[in-house]
């Protein structure tokens, strides 16, 4: 997979270097290249923003800039992460998890003139996504997230593929408690059931904690469940 980045800010996107993220792109699995916007400007100060038409707060990304900088590394699938977009969710991440080539394009201030989202949706898909309904100082940090939710999915990167099934948001619940050694600590001891050895009940438990956790933390992901999905013990849970 090949990623190309704009940025203002080029350097908030050192942690791409580390960890597993990091190993692929060593191994040749993952092509991130990452961009100033600055490099296609051509004033001396090097404009990148300016004031809204029709007044307001704050500034406004300039469409040149924008436009030159899609033109010079597209075609690929634009993503633009911004308050007003789409909710990002696991299924967006194995979308884009399955493409061979995708722009990062972080707006800042206000965000970018609409002129370049509608300009690039003639010659490319374009994806305006959301991390949340909160709002961030640009789009740099939102486009670590989401590369760090694409990058796990890619075929080589997890060590254990199991990982991917067995997590939160695979099978629309979230993932159950997790523990390790040692079994006693702090007075609190590891659920029993773990160390027994069956499992069947582990299997049971873990489901039952997974649609416990749903339902007090995300009654939202539990009422669009496929009641199909229930079983007959699930029921008396
Ligand atoms: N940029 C600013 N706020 C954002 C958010 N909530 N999600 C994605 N990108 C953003």
């Amino acid at each position: 997979m090949r990623v190309d980045i704009i940025s203002i800010f080029p350097d908030y996107f050192g942690p791409l270097e580390l960890s597993l993220i990091g190993k692929a792109r060593q191994t040749g699995r993952l092509d991130v290249a990452v961009h100033d916007l600055r490099t296609w400007t051509s004033d001396v100060h090097r404009t990148v923003d300016d004031t809204p038409y029709g007044g307001g707060p704050g500034m406004v990304m300039r469409p040149e800039p924008w436009g030159q900088a899609l033109d010079a590394v597209g075609p690929g699938t634009l993503v633009v992460p911004s308050p007003v977009g789409k909710p990002f969710t696991q299924a967006d991440a194995h979308e884009l998890a399955s493409l061979d080539r995708l722009i990062f394009a972080c707006g800042r201030y206000e965000g970018i003139d609409q002129r370049v989202i509608d300009d690039a949706a003639d010659r490319m898909p374009v994806r305006e996504v959301s991390l949340g309904d909160y709002v961030l100082f640009g789009g740099e940090v939102a486009v670590i997230v989401i590369m760090e939710a694409i990058v796990r999915l890619l075929p080589g990167v997890l060590g254990n593929a199991d990982s991917l099934t067995e997590e939160s948001h695979a099978a629309g619940l979230l993932e159950a408690p997790v523990y390790t050694k040692p079994a006693s600590w702090r007075s609190r001891d590891v659920p029993e059931i773990l160390r027994s050895g069956d499992h069947g009940r582990i299997a049971r438990w873990r489901r039952d904690q997974s649609l416990l956790r749903t339902a007090s933390r995300r009654p939202d992901m539990m009422s669009v469940y496929p009641v199909d999905d229930l079983d007959k013990a699930d029921r008396k849970t």
